[in-house]
């Protein structure tokens, strides 16, 4: 058992937004956390923290924890497929690789998403057509409560749009490693491969590939998100800030009609309808617009009017701030609603 405890710790977050725990535990293996909430933590319940890429941090949290195990292996081999278990601190993009170089797919339009394996199930990740939920075959989770190790698979995760059973009880399960089932790349039939989202096959044309195979898409996927995603290596970002909002197809059908560029997707079911939330806010005009309050750092990124972005100091307040007017406007002239995909730490939306 490792566990190393630091008292008022940076907290990494992809927002670049500067913010402590009033102390950090870390351990590497999740056996030590009946001990760490039976006793350590004296009932307090800390704040799970992985690569800090989908965190509006508000309010500084008391306790945070970190798991920092971070294997890979494979636990079943399968005429088409394998099991493969990953620790919750590997980091996902890094877990992608991993698996296109051992020879799996399944995995190729989810490269490059910031963040960890263990906060993937969570919000259920999701880009270029695939969801994470498809893949994943078992996840694995600690009860704080209870101080009792589960299992949930795939099912029972109730996987939904950015949705999931452990993003509605964020405080009661803590995710300690997640199973997924991928299939053997050697043997994939390339009707497998999910091509269909705009930009990828134009991308693999780009790249002088035909007969694209799992690495390929991978790379295209790669490219495409380089140039429409700010870096949050370069400007602090947590990636889409709000959801797609889902609506009646009733709604959607009238909005369309005032709206004839409006995308529309389908949603889950046969009544619903997926708008693109990028494109009410452009709309608005907030694309590129920096709040001139405050630090003056608080903006929309220029590239993608989904992301907001932290030119440097803005504070979770002032993000948060500026949030609220985006949802505001979009209500405002659209009559929808749009709500945060981040989880906010010491803020209600
Ligand atoms: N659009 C605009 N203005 C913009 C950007 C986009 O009008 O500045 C419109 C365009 O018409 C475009 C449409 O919005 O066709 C959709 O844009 P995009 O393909 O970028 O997809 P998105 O729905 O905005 C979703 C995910 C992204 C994921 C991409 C690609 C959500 C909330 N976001 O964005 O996920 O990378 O699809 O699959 O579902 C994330 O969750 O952090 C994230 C980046």
């Amino acid at each position: 058992m490792t566990v190393r405890s630091t008292a008022s710790a940076p907290l990494r977050n992809t927002f670049g937004v500067d913010a402590r725990a009033g102390r950090l535990v870390e351990t590497d293996d999740a056996n030590d956390l009946p001990a760490l909430f039976a006793t350590a933590f004296s009932g307090a319940s800390p704040l799970v923290v992985g690569g800090g890429s989908n965190l509006l941090i508000v309010e500084n949290p008391a306790l945070a924890l970190a798991l920092t195990a971070r294997s890979i292996r494979v636990v079943a081999e399968h005429e088409a497929h394998a099991i493969v278990r990953a620790d919750a601190g590997v980091e996902w993009h890094a877990f992608v690789l991993w698996t296109l170089e051992h020879g799996f797919a399944g995995l190729e339009n989810l490269a490059l998403i910031p963040g960890t394996v263990g906060a993937a199930p969570i919000q259920n990740i999701g880009a270029y057509g695939v969801e994470v939920g498809e893949r994943i075959h078992a996840v694995d989770v600690f009860e704080r409560a209870t101080g009792a190790f589960h299992r949930f698979d795939a099912s029972a995760c109730a996987f939904a749009y950015r949705d999931s059973v452990f993003k509605h009880d964020l405080d009661r399960y803590l995710i300690t490693a997640v199973e997924f089932a991928l299939p053997h790349s050697a043997s994939l039939p390339a009707s497998v491969l999910r091509l269909d989202y705009a930009g990828i096959r134009d991308e693999l044309a780009t790249m002088g590939v035909d007969t694209p195979d799992a690495r390929a898409v991978a790379e295209a996927v790669i490219r495409l998100r380089r140039r429409k995603l700010p870096d949050p290596a370069v400007v602090g970002n947590a990636g889409s800030f709000f959801k797609n909002p889902i609506l009646p197809a009733g709604q959607a059908d009238a909005l369309l009609a005032e709206h004839p560029r409006l995308p529309v997707f389908r949603g889950a079911g046969e009544d619903s309808r997926k708008l693109s939330a990028a494109w009410l806010i452009d709309a608005c005009g907030w694309k590129g617009h920096r709040i001139r309050e405050g630090s003056g750092d608080a903006g929309v990124s220029d590239q993608h009017a989904l992301v907001l972005v932290n030119h440097g100091k803005a504070t979770g307040a002032e993000l948060l701030g500026l949030a609220r007017r985006i949802s505001e406007d979009v209500r405002a002239r659209f009559g929808v609603d749009i709500e945060p995909e981040p989880r906010l730490i010491g803020a209600a939306w």
